[in-house]
């Protein structure tokens, strides 16, 4: 397993590999990595010639100073993760080597996409990691890039910057991966006091619960249920409850016979878990 730190030396390095019949395949994260983000590499490595992993908690997707700031980061840990899950390349670069000419500041439309949710609740945050996407889809050149479900916003929102921007990027979604009690593995599980983390996984038992509870309980009942269930736990208090349209992402009126996604974000004291359920 090859590191590099700049762009220069990563795309060097990827020249020699890449021809007619060298797929690359590219997971980007944050670090902190876990069995969640390994998924996302086993996959990747199942179905491309070559594995590329970047590790960038990445300034201009943060709306929140202190979540950067407390951003957990464990980059020797990840190394050893990735070399054992059969990674071929980490690409590790600082926040200069990213954005040399400092703010990026283009502006993506995503019309309706990035209007609600996680849009609506972390300002800025989705313009953010299209920013980051793309300058790593430019330097990486991706065959395919493999994105978790456990984010479904982002994901919904990387296929239409694909799209928007015609990159020749195959975006792969992949299934959540949970603890054994159900919680959603997340780089912020970390952060979370033992109380905290003893309670989280109500999000997610609420969810599958939930699941059993469509077209057996009217829409806003069910809504207003998943709130009690979540706020009537200790330290956990929701954000916000939604059930989406999967495709575009909009609160829906009614139960519809497919495409139903729930979509919820919890605070567990400072820490902000999101997780989200097909229906
Ligand atoms: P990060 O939170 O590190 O996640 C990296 C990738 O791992 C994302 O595609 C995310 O959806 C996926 N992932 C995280 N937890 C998962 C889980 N429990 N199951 C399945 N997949 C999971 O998402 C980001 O970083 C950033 O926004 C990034 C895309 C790297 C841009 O900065």
């Amino acid at each position: 397993m090859k590191v590099f730190e700049t762009k220069n030396a990563l795309t060097q390095a990827l020249d020699s590999y890449r021809n007619g019949r060298t797929s690359i395949g590219f997971a980007p994260t944050m670090g902190a990595l876990h069995a969640g983000h390994l998924s996302l590499v086993e996959q990747c490595r199942k179905e491309n010639h070559i594995v590329v992993v970047s590790i960038f908690v990445n300034p201009t997707q943060f709306n929140d100073r202190s979540d950067l700031d407390n951003y957990p980061r464990t980059l020797e840990e990840d190394l050893k993760m990735l070399a054992a899950a059969g990674c071929d390349v980490v690409f590790t670069p600082s926040a200069e080597e990213m954005y040399p000419d400092g703010d990026d500041a283009r502006v993506f439309d995503f019309g309706l996409l990035d209007k609600v949710m996680e849009g609506a609740f972390r300002p800025g945050h989705f313009n953010g990691v299209a920013q980051i996407v793309s300058r790593l889809f430019d330097v990486v050149q991706p065959y395919r890039a493999y994105f978790g479900e456990k984010d479904f916003q982002q994901l919904a929102i990387i296929r239409r910057m694909v799209a928007m921007m015609n990159y020749p990027v195959q975006i792969a979604g992949c299934p959540i991966v949970r603890e054994t009690d159900g919680l959603a593995m997340s780089s912020r599980n970390a952060l979370l006091a033992s109380e905290q983390r003893k309670n989280a996984p109500v999000i997610a038992r609420t969810l599958f619960a939930c699941k059993e509870k469509t077209d057996v309980m009217p829409l806003d009942e069910l809504k207003a249920w998943v709130v009690e269930q979540i706020d009537g736990t200790p330290g956990l208090r929701t954000e916000y409850f939604d059930v989406v349209d999967r495709h575009t992402l909009q609160t829906v009126a009614e139960y519809k016979k497919e495409a139903l996604q729930g979509c919820i974000a919890v605070y567990a004291g400072a820490v902000r878990l999101i997780d989200n359920i097909r229906l």
